[in-house]
């Protein structure tokens, strides 16, 4: 029986078992998917050890991506792009890492806004970290023509200009106006609304009405961001639906079927998001 698993440090309230498991039975597939415990100072004989383990692949999450990426032997062009993998699979007896978060963006945004057009427009994006840095390069991979970047800590915006080039362009106080009112999209990537952490303040009363709102956050499933923008009139898009798209490919290069994300799968994470949140 074919064997996945996601590994973290914590790893207790991961959803990748629930998203893999519900998809494994939803096809008819003998196999399971585990959360396992893995320390820091394991994950390169982890990873290595793959091969010959009772594993056919992991997902990697906070804070193993990056040493991940330092552990696999072939990593792809998104993963050093991006220098983190979420995503580790056997071909051909080599370990092989991918990175899978900014499709998942890219994809969750398409399922819900299926007409919404990237091409040429110019988006904001909130913080300059790993999980921006994979919506950046995803984004431009659409074809968007230009980034703003909002980020507390300003040289993360120098490094993301030498890294994606002239593209992106900073933002500061003096500008965020003028910015958000000539964006498509403005993104949340930073923990900032996070049960548990404060929440996100921008003030988004120049932002354009048509401009779509989206966040990375999904515990809550409906942020104080999003609710703000909602009641602007903007649309907007939650974080949850990143998580379940960018398991979409690792299921598939595990099991050989490309699962689809189903209301039903929503509903159920959704659920266990909700439940966990009444505790
Ligand atoms: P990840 O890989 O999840 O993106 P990260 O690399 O630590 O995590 O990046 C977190 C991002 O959230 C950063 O942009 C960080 O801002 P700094 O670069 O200034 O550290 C931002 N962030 C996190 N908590 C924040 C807070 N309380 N206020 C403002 N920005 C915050």
């Amino acid at each position: 029986m074919k064997k996945a698993c996601v590994i973290g440090w914590p790893i207790a309230h991961s959803r990748s078992p629930l998203i893999h498991n519900y998809w494994l039975k939803k096809y008819g597939i003998d196999a399971v998917y585990e959360k396992k415990a893995v320390e820091p100072a394991n994950v390169a004989q982890f990873i290595s050890n793959l091969v010959t383990s009772e594993f056919t692949g992991c997902n990697v999450t906070i804070p193993h991506k990056e040493a991940a990426f330092q552990a696999v032997t072939k990593a792809d062009g998104i993963a050093k792009r991006l220098g983190a993998v979420n995503t580790v699979y056997i071909k051909d007896d080599l370990i092989c890492g991918t990175n899978t978060d900014g499709e998942g963006f890219i994809a969750s945004l398409h399922h819900v806004y299926p007409t919404f057009s990237l091409r040429n427009r110019t988006t904001v994006i909130i913080g300059a970290g790993g999980a921006a840095k994979a919506i950046i390069g995803a984004l431009f991979d659409e074809g968007v023509e230009r980034i703003g970047i909002i980020n507390r800590t300003r040289e993360r915006i120098h490094d993301l200009q030498a890294q994606f080039g002239t593209g992106i362009h900073e933002i500061s106080e003096t500008t965020s106006n003028d910015a958000l009112k000539n964006c498509a999209l403005l993104v949340n990537t930073t923990s900032q609304g996070m049960e548990g952490q404060p929440p996100l303040e921008l003030e988004i009363q120049s932002l354009n009405p048509n401009a779509l709102v989206a966040d990375i956050v999904y515990t809550p499933l409906e942020t104080v961001f999003l609710a703000n923008a909602k009641r602007n009139g903007n649309p907007v898009l939650g974080g949850l639906g990143m998580l379940l798209h960018q398991a979409v490919r690792g299921f598939e290069l595990w099991f050989g079927v490309k699962p689809e994300v189903t209301a039903e799968l929503y509903e159920l994470i959704a659920a266990d998001v909700q439940k966990v949140h009444q505790q």
